[in-house]
């Protein structure tokens, strides 16, 4: 299938401006030549708009019952998300989310999902599993998971709740850096939850396996966000939120490539997120976003 790649410049759910500059980074990182080598075509959807608060089109205001910055444009943005990866798989393409922050996964999520129970892979350093109420940043890039599960004051959403996502299907890889209420929901919940800890111990292939396992048994396909935090900041310095810790450049790789080899026929979309070229060296973060999106998308040198 035809990749068909839609930049959303969003950065209002994130606290430092400059992943609204991702798309751009990622696509002069070279994306259209890593996928010259995979056999699939791939074209370019452009970028959606997003509103901008220095020409007054959006205000960070404090809403959704709690603390959420941008609620309505992050709703907004994330209904013109959904709906365009919707149509692009309506004409049989493979939609890839270049972003942006993470709120827009909501978007993707919701995009894919249309009354199929869809599995869901997170990598990332980051639960984003805060909600208005329990959020220590009212970010909501710290909440796309929340609010994808419906959890708290999403659960009214449609916009954000996607319903076709059971807990038990979504697998989170990476794990680093929690907050409390985070903490306490994965310990309650059915999500399948894999600290850098385990990676340590088990090794990359093992947990994105399980992972993969757990996010495809009993669904109908499986969405992939991939948070580029999700590396260590020596790797991926250009992201937003970095933490120490994450994974290098080679298990980035394996565990992207692990997606495709396993899970490639009912792989029915993918984000890659949160590249923040002004903290970057060189764009080498948004080079490997590239690359890494190709290796989901099977690349492979032999
Ligand atoms: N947990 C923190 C918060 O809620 C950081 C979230 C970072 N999320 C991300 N997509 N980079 O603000
Ligand atoms: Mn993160
Ligand atoms: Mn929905
Ligand atoms: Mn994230």
């Amino acid at each position: 299938r035809t990749v068909e790649t839609l930049g959303v410049p969003m950065d209002l759910g994130a606290d430092r401006r400059g992943v609204d500059m991702g798309p751009s980074a990622i696509r002069y990182g070279g994306l259209n030549a890593e996928f010259e080598t995979i056999e699939r075509s791939i074209v370019d959807g452009g970028d959606l708009s997003v509103p901008h608060p220095e020409e007054g089109e959006a205000e960070a205001g404090t809403q959704l019952g709690g603390k959420a910055k941008y609620a309505e444009e992050t709703q907004t943005v994330c209904e013109r998300v959904a709906k365009r990866v919707s149509s692009v798989r309506d004409e049989g393409r493979f939609p890839l989310v270049l972003g942006g922050d993470h709120s827009i996964a909501i978007g993707g999520v919701n995009g894919v999902t249309d009354g199929e129970s869809t599995g869901v892979i997170w990598f990332d350093a980051h639960g984003d599993l805060n909600t208005p109420q329990t959020t220590p940043s009212g970010n909501i890039h710290g909440m796309p998971l929340a609010a994808i599960l419906g959890r708290g004051v999403f659960a009214d959403k449609p916009w954000a709740h996607c319903p076709e996502v059971d807990e038990k299907n979504v697998a989170m890889v990476g794990l680093r850096s929690l907050d409390d209420g985070e903490t306490s929901y994965i310990r309650d919940s059915d999500i399948h939850a894999y600290p850098m800890s385990e990676i340590d111990q088990r090794g990359i292939t093992a947990v994105t396996e399980e992972a993969i396992d757990a996010a495809t048994t009993g669904t109908d396909h499986l969405y992939v966000s991939l948070d580029m935090d999700f590396l260590d900041p020596d790797e991926a310095p250009g992201v937003g939120t970095p933490v120490r810790g994450g994974v290098t450049y080679r298990e980035s790789h394996a565990a992207l490539e692990m997606v495709q080899d396993k899970a490639g026929d009912s792989l029915c979309g993918m984000d890659v997120v949160e590249v923040n070229p002004i903290l970057d060296r060189e764009n080498r973060t948004a080079e490997l976003a590239c690359e890494l999106a190709a290796s989901a998308l099977g690349k492979r040198i032999l």
